[in-house]
Parts: structure tokens; C-alpha cells; sequence
């Protein structure tokens, strides 16, 4: 039986018809800045978001990597989330290769960072310090949708700070279609990027195509990010055959994210009232779940028994599972019987 890949919506296999736009790309050398199809995908995405231009990314890592160091100096510094992806999960790169410093801040329950720790962590203009330049947001942050008025206000911070506004949108659409409510998910998508300067989304997660990531943001900025990327290794030759698996999954696979939430949703309550394991409820494509009492520590004999049964999760620091483009209801369905059984062994 198939297994039920439950540990991340990057795990997705391009569908036929998506592979069949991949085949069909006119393609050219991107390095000359001639493949039609990363143009296009460029010219699509900028204009979708509300932006000047874009950059075609092989990862989201490097799309943030470039957008920090497109902003930023070294000896500058950008605030961002503990758990922000830029900050926690990316190997400190704007660090490493930027020498652009972090300053995290802890999350409220909500996912945002509070507006009063975000004035208090930047810094005075004194030699002791280093110059905050960039507050940095992710959105959906571990699933969770950051709200338009949040938004609106950390922007309207950033702007009387000086501070330029990154949002790392790799599950921007996740985010825009839970805010749309059944409305047009690509207008709650360019209602949420318009609050930044550059943002970052990713096709490889939610959108299903099996590489890339695009950067968006002001002419000069991207001119600046496109030289990072270069120095970063990032620039592809012909990434068409890429840009249109990114370009059909804009087209065809933002709407029904609504499905993959669903599918969260149905797993959350299938997992209710398991005595020791406490569920969260989900916002958008992510369960999280912690174990307690007597259960505290077994999640990796928890992870061990549901891989015997054909159905992966992750537990780096809580249980998670995704869904995504290919796990339907059956699969989730199995997945709650297969948790269920290993709580009453
Ligand atoms: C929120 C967020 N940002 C950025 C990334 C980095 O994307 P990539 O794996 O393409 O480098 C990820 C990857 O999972 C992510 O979850």
C-alpha cells in the first residue's frame, strides 16, 4: 500500500498534467536572462503580488538568503521570530555569509511578534551595536495564519523604524486562502505581500511543483538580490523546464489548498480525545501535537509504529503532520486509525 506521507507538503510528485507543462516549456539560457518560461513566471508571480519584479529561486533558503542580504549590510542586523525559518531552520546563512546578525524574538501564542518587543529590539544608532535594518515575518508561520490587521501594523512599525518588511511566504497562499474564506485566494495574496517590501513564496511546498521559489520586490532590490543569488550559486541556465512546474502550480493548485485544510482539520478531530496526546487545532495544512502524561517521551516509538504502518510524521520538536496535493481522506483516515491503535496498545 502506498504510504501516507504525512511529514511535509514538499514530499509531492508533480502531477502528469504538471509534468506535461514542464515537457511543453520553451526554454533558454537564464543566465542571458533568455528562458521564456522563467520570465514569464517571474512576470506572472511580480505582477500577481503587486510587485515591480521577481527572481526565480532553486529554494526558499537561498530566496531569504538573498532577500536578507539584498537588504542588509554587513554589521547590520534583522529581526525575526525564534522560530522564523530565516533564523531557526535556514543553518544562520545571513550570518555565514552576510555577516548580518539575528535578533529573535519569542512568538505570542498567535504566531506574531509582539509590536512593543519588536520597537524595544531595535537598536539605537551607537557604535556598541549593530543597525537594524530588517524585520523579517513568515506567514503561515508553523501553519498558523498572521492576521491582516497584525500586518498592517507591524508594517506601519516598520516604516516610522526605517526598517525594511521581508515576509518569508513559502505557504503565502496556505495563509491567503484561510483569510479569503472561500473568496478570491489571489487577492488575499496580494492583500498580505502588500504589506511588505519583498516577499519570498515557495512552489515546491503547497503548490506542488518539485523545485523552486520566487523573490519579489522593487526593481533595485531585485537587481541586488540577483547578484547574491549569482554569488550564491543560484543562478540556473535552463530553469524553464522548472519555472513551468511553478507556473501550473500558481495556476491550477492555489484554490484547492482549501482541500489540503480540510484534510488537517478532518485529522485534528480524528485525533481528539486520545488520552495522551494533545492536539492543536489547525489553521491552515499543519497538525501539531505534543504527548503527555505517561506518553511524554515516546514519540519516536509513536513515529517508529506509524512507519510500520505505512504512515510517516516528523517530531523534530513536536509531532507534525502535513497534508498536501497527495494525501486524501482515506490516507488521513488511516493515519488516525493507525495513531489510535498505537495509544491503546
Ligand atoms: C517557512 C519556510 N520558509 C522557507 C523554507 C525553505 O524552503 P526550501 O526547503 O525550498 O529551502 C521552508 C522549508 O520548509 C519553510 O517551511
Amino acid at each position: 500500500m502506498k504510504p501516507v506521507d504525512l511529514r511535509s507538503d514538499t514530499v509531492t510528485q508533480p502531477t502528469a498534467a504538471m509534468r506535461a507543462a514542464m515537457m511543453a516549456a520553451p526554454l533558454g539560457d537564464d543566465v542571458f536572462g533568455d528562458d521564456p518560461s522563467v520570465n514569464a513566471l517571474q512576470e506572472k508571480i511580480a505582477g500577481l503580488l503587486g510587485f515591480e519584479a521577481a527572481l526565480f529561486m532553486p529554494t526558499g533558503t537561498q530566496s531569504n538568503l538573498c532577500a536578507i542580504l539584498a537588504h542588509c549590510q554587513r554589521g547590520d542586523e534583522y529581526i525575526a521570530g525564534q522560530q522564523a525559518h530565516c533564523y531557526r531552520w535556514e543553518g544562520g546563512g545571513a550570518a555565514v555569509f552576510g555577516s548580518v546578525q539575528p535578533q529573535p524574538l519569542d512568538h505570542a501564542p498567535d504566531g506574531t511578534l509582539p509590536l512593543d518587543a519588536i520597537e524595544a529590539a531595535i537598536k539605537p544608532d551607537d557604535p556598541h551595536c549593530a543597525r537594524t535594518r530588517l524585520l523579517a515575518l513568515e506567514n503561515t508561520l508553523g501553519g498558523k495564519v498572521i492576521a491582516l490587521d497584525y500586518l498592517a501594523r507591524a508594517a506601519e512599525l516598520a516604516k516610522r523604524r526605517g526598517l525594511s518588511h521581508h515576509l518569508d511566504g513559502a505557504r503565502l497562499f496556505n495563509a491567503a486562502v484561510a483569510i479569503a474564506q472561500g473568496g478570491d485566494a489571489y487577492a488575499a495574496a496580494r492583500r498580505i505581500a502588500g504589506h511588505f517590501d519583498s516577499v519570498s513564496v515557495c512552489f515546491s511546498k503547497g503548490l506542488g511543483a518539485p523545485v523552486g521559489s520566487a523573490l519579489c520586490g522593487s526593481k533595485d532590490f531585485i537587481a541586488r538580490a540577483r547578484r547574491v543569488r549569482k554569488m550564491a550559486g543560484g543562478t540556473l541556465r535552463q530553469a524553464g523546464v522548472l519555472a513551468a512546474a511553478a507556473s501550473y502550480g500558481l495556476d491550477h493548485h492555489v484554490e484547492r489548498l482549501a482541500q489540503d485544510h480540510a484534510l488537517a482539520k478532518r485529522l485534528a478531530e480524528g485525533l481528539a480525545g486520545i488520552e495522551g496526546l494533545k492536539v492543536e487545532a489547525p489553521q491552515t495544512n499543519m497538525v501539531f501535537a505534543d504527548l503527555t502524561g505517561a506518553a511524554r517521551d515516546k514519540s519516536p516509538q509513536l513515529l517508529e509504529a506509524l512507519k510500520g504502518e505505512g504512515v510517516l510524521a516528523t517530531g523534530l520538536y513536536r509531532l507534525r503532520f502535513v497534508t498536501h496535493l497527495d494525501v486524501d481522506a482515506e490516507g488521513v483516515d488511516r493515519a488516525i486509525a493507525a495513531i489510535r491503535r498505537f495509544f491503546k496498545a
